[in-house]
């Protein structure tokens, strides 16, 4: 079991700046990801999108964090996607891979993305639900599996994944996955959803900057109201909960 000291209740640490606090999350993605290893013979990740992963993946990608990891036994999945191809700027397959992903010693085979080729949507998105299950040969219409470590951030609205406040993916009890409408952005993002998620050993938080400090408030020391800031629904089942935020966005948070 790799959950902390305390898996029920989240831990919030503080870093000084994005650099800080990327390389604090690249220490504990080396340390999950050898336990796991020792543990299952493999490492389970779930990526996130966005801008502040970035570091993290820059990091991992070089020395000395690199060579600490046998990328060999390295399983790689995303938290979100939007409906771009793979090789659009806005795509988070993209992101990771031109980061990461493309440095690493790993083959085609242990890199799980969203077919967003497939134009029926909701046929792409049971498609990467029966991509997991295989990866982890289970039957794809049961309960989710573990994952070892799920990256996540948190948007100004409150929203983590592809999980965006008032959208139906929000209330999902039964898929691990689905294409979820987002009027908001007046489109449809790929997402895992909350049953999934909230099976992780390991649930990592990543979010920087001034912007997020009424977001980073309201989620964690707030009244519950996922359908308003769906980050709250973020309560894994039996693993461990981060919060890796630094100064700025921790800046309402309070002693
Ligand atoms: C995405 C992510 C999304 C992201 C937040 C925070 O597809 O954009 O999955 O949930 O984590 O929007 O993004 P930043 O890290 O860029 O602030």
């Amino acid at each position: 079991m790799d959950a902390g000291p305390n898996p029920s209740k989240p831990s919030v640490e503080q870093y000084p700046d994005p650099d800080r606090l990327s390389r604090a999350a690249a220490q504990r993605f080396v340390r999950i990801a050898r336990r796991a290893m020792t543990d299952r013979g493999r490492f389970t990740v779930v990526l996130s999108g966005g801008s502040t992963p970035r570091r993290l993946y820059f990091l991992l990608a070089a020395p000395p964090f690199r060579n600490e990891i046998d990328w060999s036994r390295v399983e790689f999945f995303w938290g979100d996607e939007r409906t771009v191809p793979i090789d659009h700027a806005d795509s988070n397959f993209r992101l990771a891979y031109k980061a990461m992903i493309e440095k690493l010693p790993c083959a085609q085979t242990q890199i799980h993305r969203y077919r967003v080729e497939i134009p029926d949507r909701p046929a792409a998105a049971r498609d990467y639900q029966g991509e997991i299950a295989r990866c982890f040969q289970l039957p794809a219409d049961g309960e989710p599996p573990a994952f070892d470590l799920v990256l996540l951030g948190l948007g100004s609205d409150g929203h983590t994944a592809s999980l965006f406040p008032h959208t139906e993916a929000t209330g999902e009890k039964r898929r691990w996955v689905v294409c979820n409408p987002v009027p908001q952005l007046k489109t449809e993002r790929f997402t895992l959803t909350a049953p999934i998620l909230n099976r992780a050993r390991n649930i990592l938080f990543l979010v920087t900057g001034a912007d997020k400090a009424a977001a980073v408030h309201a989620v964690i020391k707030g009244p519950t109201d996922t359908e308003r800031f769906p980050a709250q629904l973020i309560r894994p089942v039996t693993g461990q909960l981060t919060w890796l935020i630094d100064e700025p966005a921790a800046s309402r948070l309070g002693g």
